[in-house]
């Protein structure tokens, strides 16, 4: 146990429900959900709220369905609860208009009509009590297991009388919408994989007899196999693997057919999280924006069909669906489907669609006209209708539209402009004025509550990749911004922030202005006149007050570094295979030296050979004694992450950081070593940062917390790499977390080898050789020549940033090789985390 996994994924059985979004835990909870279901919609925190009112609206609207594991009364031969399930869990077949029900006690199922289905709380109060005391059938053990989890869930515990029981859990009923069991409780999940399996059986015989049948029927020499009947026998086996859409023909863009639980299959087209502005799609997923409606759900790979095999196959069923919103869906998939294989569809009604698929293919298709559409596909993802669709949920999502409403739309902001208020009672961000705890915003007039303060404070070192602010000034928010002209000042303004708050009047000159250099940067006069907020000429200094662990030393050392920057020197604690040395290259600084401490041979060996005498051997941290450390002077960066598993929540039997025989211990070398550097460092401002596992227990974190004399930052690795790793960094580096576009898993698999990621991003890499495999399950996450497979180790190098076999050496097993790896550090993110340093040490090119 060296590690710890703390991203949950995804059981790729478990079905993503459509329509989901952010909402409060409480509304999970009773939705039977968890937090890993939640969809997270990008953009910064607390901007959401419209967009989530409106599609916890479209929620309300759609639910003429139940959910799968929605708790009910149905009605056979009287009112029995039961569950709703998906027919895909108890392998029977999907009805556009029934349900599926398991009955609670009798494990049988039942396919009822809406009318014979009730929401639980409907029922009468004395139906539940007739039944637990036996008046009417007999008791059944899962109906035992769902009252027991009935009771849990509503914070309950069955008690005798039952009426009495019954009864107080009916009012409680009452407050709830309806109650979901989904993921459904064991007991019960049991039970219905039992049926499934019967029920496989039993439509796998029925397939087969209906192809002895078949058989002799042609024998006799009868007319052609009746389509439809052979049809209606493969609709048993809704979801034959011939069916499912090969991963590698699930690109971006495709137009598909789509299922998810308790829906029918749906048109949809296979959508880059990036465009949609959703987060990443989990395990085996992917994101599909729908037809007709066009939300967007993620979908299981295996649960995405073939277009045009969907349209044949689906022609009975959509006929006879009364759903406008579905039918118009699928003539609009199939209008745009054609289109991209350049067939014209003027006139055409969805009769004209069904015709055209029977054709054979060669009269179906323009192969010229394929060709050239294939090639137009790699740049135009999407069609028109799909991208103004897309564009619609971004402009949804993006902060900007927001921003320009919350200024229109502030009473308070009126206020001041009308000379009623003083801008000094107003926080900047969210444009309202809290009575407590406002402090100064600190380039403008104005203030920052403390809400907002958490969420400015990390997007101040927050740089894109032409090196300026990837954040507004003013508000932290992003989309289109105005870049300052000058190239000693990386900082941006939104348009809504410089339109409406810094120069109303000059805004359309600054637009056309070139270069325009900020106010922060020149105090312009006419420019000035006009503005709600004005710059506060300390701007510097409140920048270090901001960051106040940092402060002190970090305005002196900016003094010192001002006029002369040194080759940096590194003390590097608990080195590994020296992954800091490796993102100090890659930031092109130019190190003078680089000690390093490490103990494992094999560790030590994989540096040796890619970095050879660049890096000076100190062995064992404990006898770095303080004669040592003079001898090694002066030190500018001190970094380190000790071992872990001792401090690891997952590990039952850590020992903490106090046990003299555990390596939680060796914290407090980094400590000693790290008082000693800054008592003996003459002249030399010391930057230091310290990492560890974000599952420790928080009362280790405190004591860590109390002995480094700040809190950490919390960075996961997924912001830069295709891997969740989140850790803990303790430093006085000043925070750059700038927001990069990072790689997928896909974009590191080994080129040209049939390999598809089935996942975005893997879960934590450890240690342990299972953590490779992904979900709870423990799925491979990459599908190769129709097989699942693990990572390569050249591929795990590549998730970690480190060059390809850069670990292969000395023929070290590939076991021993991802130990290496596994507790490494990212590269990218501790190069992103040092990218400051770039600041104040020079660098190889400067
Ligand atoms: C969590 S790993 C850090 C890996 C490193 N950050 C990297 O990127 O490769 C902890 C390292 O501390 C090393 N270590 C354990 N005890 C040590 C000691 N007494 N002195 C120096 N290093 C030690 C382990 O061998 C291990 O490589
Ligand atoms: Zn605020
Ligand atoms: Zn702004
Ligand atoms: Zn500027």
């Amino acid at each position: 146990m060296e590690e710890i996994e703390l991203v949950d994924t995804f059981d790729t059985d478990k079905k993503t429900q459509k329509f989901r979004s952010r909402k409060t835990q409480a509304w999970w909870d009773e939705q039977g959900g968890c937090e890993n279901d939640i969809i997270r919609v990008t953009g910064v925190d607390g901007h959401l709220t419209r967009n989530l009112l409106k599609t916890t609206e479209s929620i309300k609207r759609k639910k003429n369905f139940f959910d799968p594991g929605t708790l009910v009364w149905g009605n056979c031969t009287g009112w029995w609860p039961g569950l709703v399930v998906d027919p895909d869990d108890i392998g029977m077949l999907e009805d556009p208009v029934k349900i599926w029900i398991f009955w609670l006690g009798e494990g049988k199922i039942s396919q009822l009509k809406n009318t014979q289905v009730k929401i639980f709380y409907e029922g009468s109060t004395d139906r539940l009590a007739d039944i637990l005391n036996g008046k009417t059938r007999k008791l059944g053990h899962s109906f035992d297991e769902m009252i027991k989890e009935l009771g849990e869930r509503l914070n309950d515990k069955i008690t005798k009388p039952y009426e009495t029981w019954s009864k107080r859990i009916y009012l409680k009923l009452k407050n709830h919408d309806d109650i979901i069991f989904y993921p459904y409780p064991l007991e019960i999940k049991n039970k219905l994989d039992q049926l499934k399996l019967k029920n496989k059986e039993l439509n796998s015989n029925k397939s087969i007899a209906s192809q002895a049948l078949n058989k002799q029927k042609s024998n006799n020499k009868k007319l052609k196999i009746d389509d439809k009947k052979s049809s209606s026998v493969n609709k048993q086996n809704d979801k034959s693997s011939t069916d499912v859409l090969h991963l590698k023909f699930q690109k971006i863009g495709t137009i598909v057919w789509g299922k998810i639980a308790g829906q029918i299959w749906w048109p949809g087209v296979i959508t880059d999280y990036h465009d949609c502005g959703m987060q990443e799609p989990k395990f085996g997923c992917q994101w599909i924006m729908w037809y007709g409606d066009y939300t967007l759900s993620q979908v299981n790979h295996k649960c995405i069909m073939n277009f045009e095999k969907g349209i044949k196959k689906l022609e009975p069923i959509i006929k006879q669906s009364k759903r406008d919103v579905y039918k118009k869906g699928i003539f609009q998939a199939s209008l745009d489907y054609c289109e991209f294989y350049g067939v014209k569809t003027e006139g055409w009604t969805l009769q004209s669609i069904f015709d055209w698929s029977k054709k054979p293919k060669s009269s179906r298709v323009n192969l010229t006209k394929r060709n050239l559409t294939t090639q137009l596909l790699e740049t135009i993802k999407y069609s028109q209708k799909i991208q103004s669709e897309l564009k619609k949920h971004i402009t949804k999502c993006t902060t900007a539209d927001v921003r320009e409403h919350d200024i229109k739309n502030s009473s308070k902001l009126e206020l001041v402009k009308v000379g009623k208020a003083n801008i000094n009672e107003l926080c900047l961000m969210c444009l309202e004025n809290y009575d407590e705890s406002l402090i100064n915003h600190p380039y403008f007039d104005g203030k920052l509550c403390q809400v907002c303060l958490v969420k400015y404070k990390p997007t101040i070192f927050a740089y894109d990749d032409d090196g300026k602010c990837f954040f507004c000034t003013v508000c932290a928010g992003t989309d289109t911004v105005v870049m300052c002209g000058n190239p000693d000042c990386p900082r941006v303004y939104c348009m809504s922030c410089l339109k409406y708050l810094i120069s109303p009047k000059s805004y359309k000159k600054i637009l056309k202005c070139e270069p325009w250099n900020c106010y922060l940067c020149e105090t312009n006069k006419i420019f000035i006149k006009s503005s709600i907020i004005k710059p506060r000429i300390d701007w510097k200094n409140n920048i270090f007050e901001l960051f106040k662990t940092s402060h002190e030393t970090m305005s002196s050392c900016l003094k010192r570094f001002n006029n002369k920057k040194n080759k940096i020197r590194v003390l590097s604690l608990f080195d590994g295979i020296s992954t800091g040395f490796l993102a100090l290259n890659k930031l092109g600084l130019d190190v003078e030296c680089y000690y390093a401490s490490e103990i494992d041979p094999d560790a030590e060996l994989v540096s040796l050979v890619n970095n050879g005498n660049l890096i000076t051997r100190l062995g064992d941290v404990r006898n770095i004694t303080e004669e040592k450390i003079r001898q090694i002077l002066p030190i500018d960066l001190l970094i380190g992450g000790s071992p872990c598993n001792d401090l690891s929540l997952v590990n039952p039997k850590r020992r903490g950081l106090h046990d003299p025989n555990g390596t939680g211990v060796l914290f407090f070398e980094f400590c000693r070593i790290k008082k000693i550097l800054e008592t003996l460092n003459i002249d030399r401002h010391l930057f230091w940062m310290f990492e560890n596992v974000a599952s420790m227990p928080e009362e280790y974190k405190q004591d860590i917390n109390k002995n480094l004399g700040c809190e950490p930052d919390l960075i996961d690795s997924s912001f830069y790499s295709p891997q969740h790793r989140p850790r803990y960094y303790w430093n006085n580096i000043p925070l750059s977390n700038s927001i990069k576009l990072s790689k997928d898993l896909q974009d590191v698999l080994a080129p040209n080898c049939n390999r598809y990621a089935l996942v975005k991003k893997i879960r934590t890499v450890t240690t342990q050789l299972k953590s490779l495999k992904q979900g709870t399950k423990a799925l491979k996450p990459v599908l190769m020549n129709e097989e699942y497979d693990c990572l390569w180790t050249t591929e795990l190098e590549e998730i970690f940033s480190l060059p390809r076999h850069y670990t292969d050496v000395n023929n070290l097993s590939a076991t021993k090789r991802q130990k290496l790896i596994g507790q490494s550090w990212c590269v990218q993110t501790i190069t992103e985390i040092l990218r400051p340093l770039c600041h104040f040490f020079t660098q190889i090119n400067s």
